[in-house]
């Protein structure tokens, strides 16, 4: 998705732009730009990659932008920033301007002559426009005309200044001194600054290289406190590993331990609960899926689990008393629009995310937070299992509060939870037979993932790391659905990979691993149990946990087997094609 950077200060800024944008690159982008103003401004946009700009440009203000196309293809003239009719002034714009088609009318006819296709290039005409204007109250003015979701940066030539906005699409700023950043994330200006202001929705905000001013929707200007992020640099950096995917990957037993530690540190908001409905997209949906196994069988009360982007249209929903929007990145459009009207319904509602000051915070009554640091990978892995971690820790203080759980039931469950990293590492160890495991079915066009109950989310999980970063056609089912349709497909050799915890449903998972091995499947169980090697053509021994825990050790095997797949077939792992890290348009 798009990211935009700002700085000003002492530094050469096309220097800081270029490292600051590099950062961005995760989040998926089709071409990028600089604007610098050095006397006059001096542009650089192409499609492509980053390094594809070749810029040696003086000055120590400027502005750049990663574009992933969504008015316009990606090339050079759709790409950002984009410069009024005169040339003196730059925008760089993330999110989607609703009425550019009426805006950019109006504008041709006052004479503007636009040279992209894009909805942002409007922009800058409209500042331009209020050109009578001083610079700040120019961009207020224009910026108020818009509707739709941004974060935009502004510079002018003459005005030693960044003005922006954010309203509905990610901004921070980041304070050093005699220099000011902006960027769509923090780890963009990490390396430069720890010092961080959040801009909430409809705020402005005026960087000159001494200060940061804000300002609300009317122009008032506004006291924001300054928060320290404690990442380091290296924390957002790889640290070794060949991708930000492995290092996440291995980081989750450290992720879980700071994400329980910061929820015991904290107290818990208790609700009375009598049905709770789950909004996500993605990882964060499996994540909200596992999550009702998991609050049915300790609350005893009914869950829903919906898609954000189904969720915002319905035509009814049922009422809750709670619902909870699922996001790691907090900016993820459809789940803010879902947690908008969930709100508008009525409800009470809980954000879980893992981006402290991100959007779905200023649209939720409570906040969880997993504390998994910056993910960088494209595929969500560590914020995955965290997210695991908030919604089983959610489940099991709620049944402790409803008396759903005796005391010692729910230490009993809490100290199971604490376990986790450990069983964690355990899976981890198992990296070489699992890359073993990999390299066996990196050939295959197809693949199935199948569970029973609490799993079956996981398997979904499973099918979809397997899909995003191999590009293997892969589909997670319910092991008891096959017969019903999928199982058509199976054919000699077609890999099924089948989690067979030892719970309940252990029985009945090697009743369905029969019907796919008769039908010439190559068969890879996860499971606890040796046993199970008898009835598949290869097993992954995973640590065994009470069953009820299950999902985190087989979520981290599958990131595993999906990992290795991708790397055996050299796949663009942490940036796979038409995937972006944060999903800011519907
Ligand atoms: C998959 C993945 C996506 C996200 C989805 C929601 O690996 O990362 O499916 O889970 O785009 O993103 P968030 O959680 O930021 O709302």
């Amino acid at each position: 998705m798009c990211g935009i950077v700002g700085y000003i200060g002492f530094r050469n800024a096309s220097d800081v732009l270029l490292k600051t944008l590099k950062r961005l690159e995760y989040r998926g982008y089709d071409s990028a730009g600089v604007a610098i103003i050095n006397g006059s401004l001096q542009v650089e946009k192409k499609k492509g990659y980053i390094d594809a700009l070749s810029i040696d440009f003086e000055g120590t203000i400027g502005i750049g932008h990663t574009r992933w196309a969504t008015h316009g293809a990606p090339s050079n003239e759709n790409a950002h920033p984009f410069v009024d009719c005169k040339g003196e002034i730059a925008i760089v714009h993330n999110g989607i301007i609703e009425n550019f088609m009426e805006l950019k009318e109006e504008l041709l006819k006052s004479g503007h002559i636009f040279k992209s296709d894009t909805d942002s290039e409007s922009i800058a005409h409209l500042i331009e426009e209020y050109g009578e204007y001083p610079f700040r109250a120019a961009f207020m003015k224009a910026v108020r005309r818009l509707r739709g979701s941004f974060a935009i940066a502004a510079i002018k030539v003459g005005e030693r200044k960044i003005m922006v906005a954010k309203k509905e699409s990610p901004l921070v700023i980041g304070i050093g001194d005699h220099e000011n950043f902006i960027a769509s994330d923090i780890p963009a200006f990490l390396e430069y600054t720890n010092r961080v202001v959040v801009l909430k929705d409809g705020e402005f905000a005026e960087l000159e290289e001494d200060s940061v001013t804000i300002y609300d929707n009317n122009g008032k200007e506004i006291h924001r406190d300054v928060t320290r992020i404690d990442w380091s640099v290296e924390d957002a950096e790889k640290g070794g590993y060949e991708h930000f995917m492995l290092k996440e990957i291995f980081e989750q037993p450290r992720a879980m331990e700071d994400t329980l530690y910061a929820l015991e540190s904290r107290e818990l908001f208790s609700l009375d609960i009598e049905r709770v409905n789950i909004v996500a997209c993605g990882t964060s949906y499996h994540a909200g899926l596992t999550g009702k196994y998991v609050l049915e069988e300790l609350l005893h009360v009914p869950v829903s689990v919906y898609y954000a982007s189904e969720y915002r249209y319905m035509a009814a929903v049922e009422d809750p008393a709670l619902t909870i929007l699922i996001t790691q990145s907090g900016e993820t459009a459809d789940t803010i629009g879902a947690a908008k009207r969930a709100k508008e319904l009525g409800n009470i509602t809980v954000g879980i995310t893992n981006v402290v000051g991100s959007s779905i915070t200023n649209y939720v009554d409570y906040v969880l937070y997993t504390n998994a640091g910056p993910e960088i990978g494209v595929a969500a892995t560590k914020t995955f299992t965290t997210q695991l971690a908030v919604l089983y820790y959610f489940a099991i203080r709620s049944a402790l509060s409803m008396r759903k759980l005796t005391r010692k039931s729910a230490e009993r469950l809490l100290s199971e939870l604490h376990r986790m990293p450990y069983y964690i590492e355990k899976v981890l160890d198992e990296e070489e037979s699992i890359k073993a495991e990999a390299q066996k079915i990196a050939n295959a066009n197809s693949m199935y993932f199948i569970a029973r109950g609490l799993n079956y989310p996981v398997a979904l999980e499973g099918a979809l790391k397997m899909k995003e970063i191999s590009y293997i056609h892969a589909e997670g089912y319910p092991a008891g659905e096959l017969k019903h349709g999928p199982i058509a497909l199976i054919d000699n050799g077609m890999p099924v990979i089948a989690l067979v915890p030892e719970d309940a449903l252990y029985e009945k998972m090697l009743s369905n691993i029969k019907e796919v091995t008769a039908r010439d499947a190559y068969v890879v169980g996860l499971s606890s149990n040796g046993d199970v090697e008898k009835w598949v053509n290869s097993l992954i021994l995973v640590p065994h946990t009470q069953p009820l825990f299950t999902p985190f050790v087989n979520a981290v095997a599958l990131q595993l087997l999906a990992y290795h797949v991708a790397k055996t077939l050299g796949r663009k792992i942490d940036k796979p094609k038409n995937l972006a890290k944060t999903v800011t348009v519907e």
